[in-house]
């Protein structure tokens, strides 16, 4: 794909799709129509996060724990609800998987199945909601098994490995609204422009910067981690390397990642060695680690397990199941992988 020019910063995120979608000659416009619902989505829930806390009292938390065991917040349940219902009837899913849901989501009586999956985090950096720090969604879209079939679809279809993705991306509803997203030719990025309700190109080719003074870790969990990272960790804060490097830990992996791909940098969430608390790590394969891991891939970066092992390599056997996450400029990473 030609990188766009930034004075083309009047291209719609629906002009581009449409552009791509010419470019393909075998496009049936089912990814197109599929990526309009998120869209429609991502506005609403856009509109409701900007005006949280007001007359629709959408902050705070539900009564209901997810199968993370986690306390599902309102703007989790409502996020939910927005995506999951535009999503499922646009006629080209034929599976659907959320965090707040335990199972897989189907295809509602009388909707058509399509041939494309997707994998949500409807609302990422849940304990930031109420105190009005910058929150996302993640989003992963494969292309089925059986790409002919117009059956139902099943977890097969949704437990693909990493590099497989169709499409990854993520909002982050920040000071502005922002789509980023890669369908494999590098990674743009879209603003939201709420006098029109356009998300409109604002950054045609973002490439992550190959080295950055940013690392981005929750140190409280520093008695967890395996000797080998907390010596990692202890150098980058030395001065073995003259400079040490600047922390920066929003808690929303949304915003951490979208700081960091503009600015350099990387983010890490190893396991926990020493509590059985997060012994494969705290985020979800599926829906954070590896749509972010395609990103990141896409715009030049790295990512890779505690263990070294290339993320977009790995499939998924379970729905739910975490994986730890290094991710972030290229020769940062690398440098972390000479210390395990
Ligand atoms: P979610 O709100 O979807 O559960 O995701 C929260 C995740 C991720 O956004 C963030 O990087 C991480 O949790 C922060 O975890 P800690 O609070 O343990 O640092
Ligand atoms: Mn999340
Ligand atoms: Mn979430």
């Amino acid at each position: 794909m030609m990188p766009l020019k930034p004075q083309d910063n009047l291209i719609s995120l629906s002009q581009f799709l449409i552009e791509e979608q010419l470019k393909l000659p075998y496009a049936t416009g089912g990814f197109t129509a599929l990526m309009s619902h998120l869209l429609y989505a991502a506005k609403i829930v856009s509109r409701e996060v900007r005006k949280a806390g007001l007359l629709d009292n959408i902050l705070g938390a539900t009564q209901k724990e997810n199968v993370q065991g986690e306390t599902v917040m309102k703007l989790d349940d409502y996020a939910d609800r927005i995506f999951t219902n535009a999503l499922t009837i646009c006629g080209h899913l034929c599976v659907m998987a959320s965090e707040e849901q335990e199972e897989i989501i189907p295809i509602p009586e009388g909707y058509k199945c399509g041939k494309y999956t997707i994998a949500i985090d409807p609302l990422d950096g849940s304990s930031n909601i109420d105190s009005n720090v910058s929150i996302g969604t993640i989003f992963s879209i494969h292309r089925r098994l059986d790409i002919e079939a117009k059956t139902p679809g099943t977890k097969a279809d949704l437990l693909q490995v990493g590099h497989k993705q169709r499409c990854a991306g993520y909002i982050v509803y920040g000071s502005s609204t922002m789509l980023v997203l890669s369908t494999g030719n590098g990674v743009v990025g879209f603003t939201l422009d709420p006098s029109c309700g356009e998300f409109l190109l604002s950054h045609p080719n973002m490439v992550m910067p190959e080295t950055g003074n940013i690392y981005s870790v929750n140190e409280g969990n520093y008695n967890y981690w395996s000797p080998e990272f907390q010596n990692y960790v202890k150098h980058i804060k030395s001065l073995e390397d003259g400079k040490p490097k600047t922390a920066r830990y929003i808690g929303s992996l949304v915003a951490d990642f979208h700081r960091n791909l503009l600015k350099g940098g990387i983010f890490l969430y190893p396991n926990d060695t020493k509590s059985n608390k997060y012994p494969d790590g705290k985020l979800r394969l599926l829906y954070e680690v590896a749509p972010m891991a395609f990103i990141a891939e896409q715009a030049g970066g790295m990512a890779v397990t505690v263990k070294g092992e290339r993320i977009l390599d790995l499939t998924p056997t379970q729905l739910h199941q975490r994986s730890t996450m290094i991710v972030g400029s290229k020769k940062e990473v690398e440098q972390f992988l000479k210390f395990i």
